[in-house]
């Protein structure tokens, strides 16, 4: 199979096929899900809570991103790759550009997601023009929030379902490629799936999105940090991995041999 184009992943909006989507972090567990078929793989910043063990995605610099995103790029063949752009590379418009250029020219990437901001937007165009693809992330946006009551359903309310509206919208007209939708209610996914043309993945945005991405150690169920409650239980891996590595690590109690 040739590499998945984002040509080929508005197709599979327009013939309502489900985008699959994980994330992985080293060039292994990338290998395994670009030979299981994943549509697109991202290296998320996420890798500062699954990889490094903090609370948060807050910590994650440039480098650590481009060391991750370079592992993972380099095994995939297939997929669709897509990288984030750290909390710590927003903090000004110009360090937006020469970061996105240094991830994006120093790996195998083909698109950077970066969270929702509407300071920032003009980006997008500027990033596009220098050829580098933008997934825009919003709805709950990890790097901007740390209180335990912000890990929530957004667009409840009218007030912030205009918003999300409004902002994605914005987002396409300046040049987004990819909508991540975190934690969305479904009312506003399937308004925002009648006006957007670019294809909507989710993350506990329910099932109307054109996609779904998870966060590959919760598919497993070893993620450090606890269980998103959206994640189906009969998906989670945890039992079987257990059982196998418990029958290793009982045959290895028989040993040595006499
Ligand atoms: O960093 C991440 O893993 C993400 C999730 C929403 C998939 O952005």
């Amino acid at each position: 199979m040739r590499k998945i184009s984002l040509k080929k992943i508005y197709s599979l909006k327009k013939k309502h096929i489900g985008i699959t989507s994980i994330t992985a972090y080293d060039a292994s567990f990338a290998k395994f899900f670009d030979d299981l078929g994943f549509d697109i793989i991202l290296i998320g910043d996420s890798l500062g809570e699954v990889i490094k063990g903090e609370k948060n995605t807050h910590n994650v610099s440039i480098k650590e991103m481009i060391y991750h995103a370079r592992s993972v790029s380099n095994a995939v063949n297939k997929s669709y790759v897509i990288a984030d752009l750290p909390k710590d590379s927003c903090s000004s418009n110009r360090k937006i550009i020469s970061d996105s250029i240094a991830l994006f020219k120093n790996t195998k990437i083909d698109m950077i997601k970066i969270e929702f901001n509407e300071k920032n937007i003009d980006i997008f165009k500027k990033l596009n023009n220098k050829k580098i693809p933008i997934c825009s992330h919003l709805g709950l946006r990890p790097q901007v929030i740390s209180k335990k009551y912000e890990f929530r359903i957004y667009g409840k309310t009218e007030k912030e379902k205009s918003e999300i509206i409004n902002n994605a919208l914005l987002a396409e007209k300046h040049g987004a490629k990819i909508m991540l939708l975190e934690c969305v209610s479904t009312t506003v996914v399937k308004e925002l799936r009648a006006l957007l043309k670019i294809p909507i993945i989710g993350i506990g945005s329910g099932e109307s999105c054109d996609g779904q991405i998870i966060v590959s150690y919760d598919l497993l169920g070893i993620s450090f940090n606890k269980l998103p409650k959206f994640i189906k239980k009969d998906y989670i891996c945890k039992d079987i991995l257990e059982k196998r590595i418990n029958n290793y690590i009982k045959h290895i109690k028989k040993l040595p041999n006499k």
